[in-house]
């Protein structure tokens, strides 16, 4: 009997020594340390042996089970472990792989380019004041001198509402008005940004959206001269401190006289080329001496108070500044364009 419960035992512990996971090794557990388990069925003949032999094999099987268990603890200890060490090996991080990259958004080229204006003109001492894109009819020609039929409304394709005499506004300009009655008879230093409206054709050179920023200076004793000075030193830090400008006579209902400023092509350095169309030179803004009578619209006494303004376009100077061929690419929204910039 002792014999069996030794073999019993070597071949407990060599099956032992081949269960692989959890599964085996309970598997194991039920064949060899089970209620129906050979051992267990030793202590159940128990009664059939002699007394003699009763104590000395019950011993030997109590000894048996107590080493297998501890024999199969220290097993399913060891599975954990490899367990263990397998996972961490297949799931271990490299530290040293770059990290994923995170796209990273920016603003739009024409907001870059507004900022930059904004920039400059607050230096100057220039506050940002906005107005309406919805306007009447009045803002937006009759105060600028434009009456109706006034054969210069041509200049600017109108998107009207059905409300009549209600319109989009095609220029910044009306915005002069709104700030002339809200400040006056203090003098004005202001620039308008806004987005503008016209009824136009879309083509590579036309949108039917665009921004603007007019500027308006109003007080005593401003001059051609203060106009002048100021767009230069605007011109310089917006583009080059020696770029050439010049200004061109231009003719504008709210501004007399009226002028267009051109600076020298930075393309090509004044030489001509494609983008300066041969003219060696590009035009960045319109300008001139707010008219008396739009002065006296905005509630300004025109023989104690003078005034200059301008307007411009950010997206024609981002096109300049980035040789954009094509307005509608800032509508458009396609990555492959926004993210050059
Ligand atoms: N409003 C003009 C336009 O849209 C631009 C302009 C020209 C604005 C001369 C001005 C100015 O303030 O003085 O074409």
């Amino acid at each position: 009997m002792l014999e069996r419960i030794e073999e019993i035992e070597q071949r407990a512990l060599k099956d032992l020594a081949q269960a692989v996971d959890q599964e085996t090794l309970k598997a194991w557990k039920v064949k060899f340390l089970g209620r129906s388990a050979e051992l267990g069925e030793i202590l159940d003949g128990l009664k059939d042996l002699s007394k003699d032999e009763r104590p000395t094999v019950g011993r030997r099987v109590n000894e048996a089970k107590s080493k297998l268990e501890a024999a199969h603890q220290k097993r399913s200890e060891e599975l954990r472990k490899d367990e263990l060490e397998r996972s961490l090996q297949g799931e271990r991080i490299d530290v040293t792989l770059p990290g994923r990259m995170i796209p990273r958004g920016r603003l739009h080229p024409a907001t870059q380019t507004l900022r930059r204006i904004y920039a400059i003109w607050a230096d100057m001492g220039f506050q940002i004041y906005r107005s309406r894109e919805v306007e009447w009819d009045e803002y937006n020609f009759e105060l600028l001198n434009m009456p109706a039929h006034h054969p210069a409304r041509d200049m600017w394709d109108t998107f009207y509402t059905t409300t009549p005499g209600m319109l989009l506004r095609t220029h910044t300009s009306p915005g002069q008005i709104h700030v002339m009655r809200e400040r006056v008879p203090e003098p004005i230093r202001v620039i308008l940004p806004g987005m503008c409206y016209r009824y136009e054709q879309v083509t590579a050179r036309a949108e039917f959206q665009f921004t603007q920023v007019e500027g308006l200076a109003v007080g005593k004793n401003i001059t051609f001269t203060d106009l002048k000075g100021t767009l230069a030193a605007f011109a310089r830090r917006m583009f080059d401190k020696d770029v050439g400008i010049r200004f061109r006579a231009q003719h504008f209902p709210f501004t007399e006289p009226s002028a267009e400023m051109d600076i020298e092509c930075f393309i090509c350095g004044g030489k001509g080329c494609t983008v300066c169309k041969y003219t060696g030179w590009l035009e960045i803004l319109g300008c001139g001496m707010v008219h008396p009578r739009v002065l006296q619209n905005g509630g300004y006494d025109s023989t104690q108070f003078s005034g200059f303004a301008f307007g411009m376009g950010p997206e024609r100077i981002a096109m300049l500044r980035h040789q954009i061929d094509d307005i509608r690419q800032f509508w458009q929204n396609d990555l492959r364009f926004l993210e050059q910039f």
